[in-house]
């Protein structure tokens, strides 16, 4: 089924604020099953090319030094319609906008540093979690 997965990171502020635990928990009782998790500090290089899409954007160096910062927790989640129910589990990019009970409403603080990220279509749910992940380490 190439809709029932998408890509999670839990970002440096919440990984810096010891909110990893509670997101997790939050997730799993989401419905969301775990088919690969591991911790990685991404590099320079790495964060432009994951973030490529937004190299022209006015933020795009503040977050890739955000994304740097800190170690982040990467994993690929299942589910069915996973982007879809995923992206309303997080809630909206900028966290003063996100609906109560969304993880970004919960635990982010701001548009850049907000907590959280998830896939945005079924192709890039996909294309993210083999940036970090080979086919046989995704159950
Ligand atoms: P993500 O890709 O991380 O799940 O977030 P998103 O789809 O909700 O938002 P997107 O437009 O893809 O932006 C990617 C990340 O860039 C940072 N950002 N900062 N300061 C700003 O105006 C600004 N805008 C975006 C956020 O960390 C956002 O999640
Ligand atoms: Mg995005």
């Amino acid at each position: 089924m190439r809709n029932n997965i998408t890509f999670t990171m839990i970002k440096p502020d919440a990984m810096e604020n010891g909110y990893a635990g509670d997101i997790l928990s939050l997730i799993l009782k989401s419905g969301f099953l775990i088919s690969a998790l591991k911790l990685v500090h991404l590099t320079k290089n790495q964060a432009e090319k994951f973030y490529n899409i937004h190299r022209e954007k006015s933020f795009f160096d503040e977050l890739v030094t955000f994304m740097t910062r800190s170690p982040i927790i990467v994993a690929v989640l299942k589910k069915s319609n996973a982007v879809e129910d995923f992206r309303e589990l997080i809630g909206s990019t900028n966290p003063a906008d996100a609906e109560n009970g969304t993880i970004r409403k919960l635990f982010a603080a701001s548009m850049g540093e907000n907590a959280i990220h998830g896939s945005d279509s079924i192709d890039n749910a996909h294309i993210e979690s083999m940036f970090f992940f080979a086919g046989k380490e995704i159950y």
